[in-house]
């Protein structure tokens, strides 16, 4: 791809420690970029480290090791004003937009909290951005909203002022994670075509997570697949979608639904069984569930490796182009 990378990750590995029970190896060697003005979809069954990916991304988690590179500089292990620079440039849009507001606080004061954070605003200038904010996200007359709380809202209006909170901090890279799972299906279009409206108006690049694979195609130029904590192929997202190369995303594939936000039936009963993510594992991490399995999959692991323009999979069996 031509395009200049935002953010790129390099043999990124995070790991949570956890007391009396064995540690989880959550990311595993994931090289990934996101390109300027890009939206990458990242998809795969819950569990496969989709969200701890995005946390570490916009650093709401440390990685173990590996790097991110932001705009060319390292921040994988930045603190203090170095991070909060860092956070106004990365956002994230969380899955629950019930959770993610506080029931105590107006529409107003999640919108202003970031601006009061970031810089010297009057305020009667923070209360013109909000309502700028407001009316970017489609909730207008912003004056009906600024004092509303979170309860007096719809789904997918809180989901509207998530977005406008993310935007307070004036990013150029979001991580929207899930942000239309949780909402009723009438109103998942109406997010997805405000976050497109919104890049194409802002120049922003997301990381957009998912499990349904019919938003990722809708949104994403490009579809990155995770199994077991790690990547096993990232394609544009109409190659991933009409010739994938790995069984893993072949069996996705079929058990996905064409509407938006409906969840990944479970995969059939011949695939049994999760990855198991407390090893450091030698193996491709779908060998136990893949029917073409073989004696070096369980030996030794597979590299991504090209299978045509800008599409890679990690599988022995595909054959590089
Ligand atoms: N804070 C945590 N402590 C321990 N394990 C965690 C924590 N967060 C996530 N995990 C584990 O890491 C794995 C990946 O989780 P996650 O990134 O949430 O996957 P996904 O978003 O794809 O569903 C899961 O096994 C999950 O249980
Ligand atoms: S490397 Fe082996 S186990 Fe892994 S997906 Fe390919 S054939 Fe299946
Ligand atoms: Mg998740």
């Amino acid at each position: 791809m031509a395009s200049n990378v935002l953010i790129q990750t390099n043999d990124l590995h995070v790991r949570f420690v956890r007391q009396k029970q064995l540690d989880i190896f959550a990311v595993r060697s994931l090289n990934l970029e996101v390109h300027e003005k890009e939206t990458l979809a990242l998809v795969g069954e819950s569990g496969s480290g989709k969200t701890t990916t995005g946390h570490a991304l916009v650093r709401l988690l440390q990685p173990e090791s590996g790097t991110i590179r932001f705009e060319g500089e390292d921040v994988s292990r930045i603190r203090g004003k170095r991070l909060e620079r860092y956070h106004s440039r990365a956002q994230l849009i969380f899955q629950d937009p019930f959770a993610s507001l506080n029931p105590f606080h107006t529409v107003s004061y999640h919108l202003q909290r970031p601006l009061r954070r970031l810089g010297h605003l009057s305020p009667k200038r923070a209360r013109e951005v909000c309502h700028d904010l407001l009316a970017q996200v489609g909730l207008t007359p912003t004056a009906t909203f600024e004092n509303k709380y979170p309860h007096e809202l719809s789904g997918g209006q809180r989901q509207r002022v998530a977005i406008a909170r993310a935007l307070a901090a004036d990013p150029v890279f979001i991580v929207a994670d899930e942000p239309i799972s949780m909402l009723d299906v009438s109103l998942r279009a109406g997010i997805l075509h405000l976050l497109e409206s919104l890049q194409a108006d802002q120049g922003l690049s997301y990381l957009y997570i998912t499990h349904d694979l019919a938003s990722a195609r809708y949104l994403a130029q490009r579809i990155a697949v995770m199994y077991g904590g790690s990547l096993v192929e990232i394609a544009p997202a109409a190659d991933l979608v009409q010739a994938p190369a790995h069984p893993y995303t072949r069996l996705l594939l079929q058990a996905s639904s064409s509407s938006w936000g409906q969840d990944l039936a479970p995969l059939p009963e011949k695939h049994p069984g999760a990855p198991d993510l407390t090893i450091t594992r030698k193996g491709c991490p779908f060998a136990p569930r893949c029917l073409h399995a073989m004696k070096k999959c369980e030996q030794e692991m597979p590299e991504l490796i090209p299978v045509a323009s800008d599409h890679e999979a990690a599988c022995f069996l595909v054959s590089s182009s």
